[in-house]
């Protein structure tokens, strides 16, 4: 890694390597890592191995899905040189901090975590990785100090947890209390991340409606086959809308098809190839309803538009994934890199904290 990245912000995200990725990822988070890579950030995107630990217990497996992330990054159009893309478990660091924040972080406040919550709803067996997962997080986050954590939606409370953390952990260890905050800002070892979410795109839905999610089965891989693509537009659970006031500009429009297909308004390579109803909101929605409430031309449509989107980025995958041991060295240097990196961090850390003697 030879670009600059000094005094710049640091921007960092994380996607598990829990099994392929769908359009809600691509759409609510990966793609803005492509927007915002350039001059303006020191990008750092991890695969967040440690993470993935929670639900997947088998090596080869978890190795192939890490590995195959990695490409992943590199065929939706990440540049290694404008971002380092690396993985979690290079960075042990993790490990220590994590255990740090545990012993100034209480039970009942992990409990508030909505996905702690939802699995106990569900009656699922939770493991301690699971419950522990929001403090692993917030190491992540804070242990590069990012001030911007591109996300969806669901992840909002997960940075505001770090947020939490990191104030917390000044307040106990940098004993800025009575400081001016000019003053408290130097003494402070840890910035306040900052969630960056695109409302339009905050939450993808699945074929049903429901947040896209690989645990509902309702999702679109983001490589996926065309046979595929079109298998899963047809099964779109479809509703008129009919139950709508007739002003309503959704009525008579199938939502779970729409919505889908708004993803996809201002894709300049598809408004190029003729798709003119792609150009804004309005457009789409006269689109629809100029099929007079008929499904089948419209999720035609949609799987058109998903496969002339998802084709180009399949080719460029499959030409990546020739040369894997390319990718495993680049996320092998990442790592150090990224070691590197937080090594003044950690070491601050753990003088704060009473380490050193
Ligand atoms: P994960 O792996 O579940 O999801 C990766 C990213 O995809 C977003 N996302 C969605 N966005 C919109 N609509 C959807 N239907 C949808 N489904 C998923 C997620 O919000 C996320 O941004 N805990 C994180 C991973 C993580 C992380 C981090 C993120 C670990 N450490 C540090 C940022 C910073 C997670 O499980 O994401």
């Amino acid at each position: 890694m030879t670009h600059d990245t000094s005094n710049k912000k640091i921007l960092l995200s994380g996607i598990k390597s829990t099994g392929r990725p769908h359009i809600g990822n691509y759409f609510g988070a990966m793609k803005q890592y492509v927007d915002l890579q350039g001059n303006e950030y020191d990008s750092r995107i991890c695969i967040v191995d440690f993470h993935s630990l929670t639900s997947i217990h088998d090596g080869e497996i978890l190795s192939q899905y890490t590995l195959d992330l990695a490409i992943d990054f590199l065929a939706i159009g990440l540049d290694p040189k404008l971002v380092t893309i690396f993985k979690q478990s290079d960075v042990p660091e993790l490990m220590e901090l994590t255990w740090i924040f545990n012993c100034i972080t209480t039970m009942p406040y992990l409990m508030r975590a909505h996905a702690f919550k939802d699995a106990e709803a569900k009656n699922k067996e939770i493991n301690v990785g699971v419950f522990d997962y929001p403090m692993l997080m917030a190491a992540d986050i804070l242990i590069h100090n990012a001030e911007i954590v591109p996300v969806g939606k669901d992840q909002k409370q997960h940075v505001e947890f770090a947020r939490d953390t990191a104030e917390k952990f000044n307040r106990i260890f940098c004993k800025t209390e009575g400081l001016s905050d000019e003053e408290a800002e130097k003494l402070n070892l840890f910035k306040l991340p900052e969630a960056y979410i695109v409302s339009d795109v905050e939450t993808v839905p699945g074929i049903d409606g429901q947040k896209m999610s690989k645990s509902y089965n309702n999702h679109i891989p983001l490589f996926s086959e065309d046979a595929d693509i079109t298998r899963l537009v047809m099964s779109i659970v479809t509703d008129s809308g009919a139950s709508l006031d007739a002003n309503d500009p959704m009525a008579g429009i199938p939502a779970n098809v729409f919505n889908i297909h708004k993803l996809f308004i201002g894709n300049s390579d598809l408004i190029a190839a003729g798709k003119t109803y792609l150009e804004s909101e309005e457009t789409l929605r006269e689109f629809y309803k100029s099929t007079g409430g008929k499904y089948k031309p419209l999720k035609d449509a949609l799987a058109a538009d998903l496969i002339a989107f998802i084709t180009p980025l399949r080719v460029r995958r499959a030409e990546i994934a020739k040369d894997t041991d390319a990718v495993r060295t680049m996320l092998a240097q990442n790592g150090a890199i990224i070691r590197e990196k937080v090594h003044h961090l950690v070491a601050d850390v753990r003088r704060k904290v009473g380490f050193v003697v």
